[in-house]
């Protein structure tokens, strides 16, 4: 179902960088992003990590749709739909556990853990008829990147690495080892999973750098309870000021709608990560990643002080090594699942400081989720409001500056913005607007992708 009664050159203008506020309640929107979005896009749905041996499972989210991520006997990853195609009841209840099929509970259907429908208890008393290998549960195509495993239900997509185009470099950089070795991390246990009367698209992205100022004010104006036990501060040009001095980040997008934050490649930077200050009163931490860091530089060059990971279109975010994904339950209700990623050889003294250290920070009740969930309900409850409706919404800082093409002048892919601006922002709105009008795959192929 399209929504062809409405503009999106009016919902979204990218040039002018304003949005509408429908966009964040409006029930058809809202159904047509299921349909254009969360049933054609790749998505995130977990670690291979979780699910190391043959029977793993676990239960994960697209869109709407609950999914089961199974390892077969052939150690093959496979990503089901949970629902079975008797009567549509849900064949898999367990979050997760190890099981070489699934029994539905209605009428006892069994299918395999690659979702071949494998017995039928009626089978030879009037099934006789029916071929069980169009009944298998519906399959996603999956990809399997650094360990991170993704999937899309439209079998037309392009491959991940293309859909990624530039950011793959980026997205690669979050997976792999402290030592920059290629698939080095595991997720720490199960994530954690909280539900906020949001629309799934209000945080997206995430490098909004001036709502810091004000919304984690407590965490500016010196109280001293930030990760590091410090206030952190403001420099004269209204930069982040970590404990090195200026901290040169600046915002990079996709045509994609992949959107990141770039430590300007710089000798400076190069010695930063391990040593921000942002580890200072986690010293167990601190003394993992420099022990780490200069086989990191090696392996990484200039990526090696890249803290943070991207954002990748439409629904996963980073913060650091914690990957956060927006499961969308309506135009107004979202479930926010939050893994932590930690380096598969660290020792487990530091997995457990680094579990210490991430829920302190990012956490449903951590010292920044708190003070942004609230913006974010009160922003959806109050914009679906006649008058409301009818605003402008504001992405115009930095509009009017075009972005510097990375590789030409960074070295590194793609668009490179200050990171005071709403460049990521535009980009993201941008992107959303093509997909959600877009017939096919073919019309969205990214063809000046910049790497
Ligand atoms: S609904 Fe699953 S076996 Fe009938
Ligand atoms: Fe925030």
């Amino acid at each position: 179902m399209l929504a062809t009664d409405r503009s999106f050159a009016r919902l979204v203008d990218y040039g002018g960088g304003t949005v509408s506020p429908e966009i964040f309640s409006s029930p058809e929107l809202y159904e047509q992003e299921l349909e254009q979005i969360f049933a054609r896009c790749w998505l995130f749905v977990g670690h291979e990590s979780q699910i190391p041996n043959p029977g793993d499972f676990i239960r994960s989210r697209m869109g709407e749709e609950q999914v089961i991520v199974t390892r077969d006997r052939q150690h093959q990853i496979h990503v089901l739909l949970n629902s079975c195609p008797h009567r549509g009841n849900m064949v898999c209840r367990y979050d997760q556990g190890n099981a070489l099929g699934f029994q539905c509970s209605f009428h006892g259907w069994v299918f395999n853990s690659a979702g071949e429908l494998v017995t039928l208890p009626q089978s030879g008393d009037g099934y006789d008829h029916m071929r069980k290998e169009e009944w298998g549960l519906m399959r996603a195509k999956v990809e399997v990147f650094q360990g991170s495993i993704w999937a899309t239900w439209d079998h037309s997509a392009p491959s991940f690495l293309e859909y990624l185009g530039g950011c793959d470099a980026y997205l690669k950089t979050s997976f792999v080892d402290a030592d920059g070795s290629d698939n080095g991390a595991e997720i720490l246990g199960s994530p954690m999973k909280w539900r906020i009367g949001m629309n799934w698209k209000v945080p997206m992205p995430d490098y909004d750098i001036p709502h810091a100022w004000t919304t984690h004010r407590s965490l500016a104006v010196g109280l001293g309870v930030g990760p590091s036990g410090a206030p952190i501060e403001r420099g004269p040009d209204g930069g982040y000021v970590g404990r090195l001095g200026r901290r040169n980040t600046m915002q990079v997008s996709f045509p994609e709608g992949h959107t990141t934050a770039v430590e300007v490649p710089s000798d400076h930077a190069n010695g930063a990560w391990p040593d921000s200050g942002e580890y200072d009163d986690w010293p167990i931490i601190r003394q993992y990643l420099r022990d780490k860091y200069e086989a990191r530089k090696m392996r990484l060059g200039v990526l090696a002080s890249q803290e943070e990971g991207p954002h990748v279109f439409p629904n996963l975010g980073f913060f650091g090594r914690v990957i956060r994904v927006l499961h969308p339950e309506g135009p107004a209700s979202t479930e926010m699942w939050s893994y932590f990623l930690v380096d598969k050889a660290a020792p487990q003294a530091v997995k457990d400081a680094m579990a210490r250290y991430y829920e302190h920070w990012y956490g449903p009740g951590g010292m920044t989720q708190k003070d942004d969930m609230e913006n974010w309900y009160v922003l959806t409850r109050w914009t679906k409001g006649h008058m409301t409706r009818k605003l402008r919404l504001n992405a115009q800082l930095g509009l009017g500056k075009p972005p510097l093409d990375g590789p030409s002048t960074f070295g590194l892919p793609g668009l490179w913005a200050p990171s005071y601006s709403d460049e990521n922002t535009r980009r993201f709105y941008q992107r959303w607007a093509e997909v959600m009008q877009a017939r096919a795959w073919d019309d969205l192929r990214v063809k000046d992708t910049v790497r």
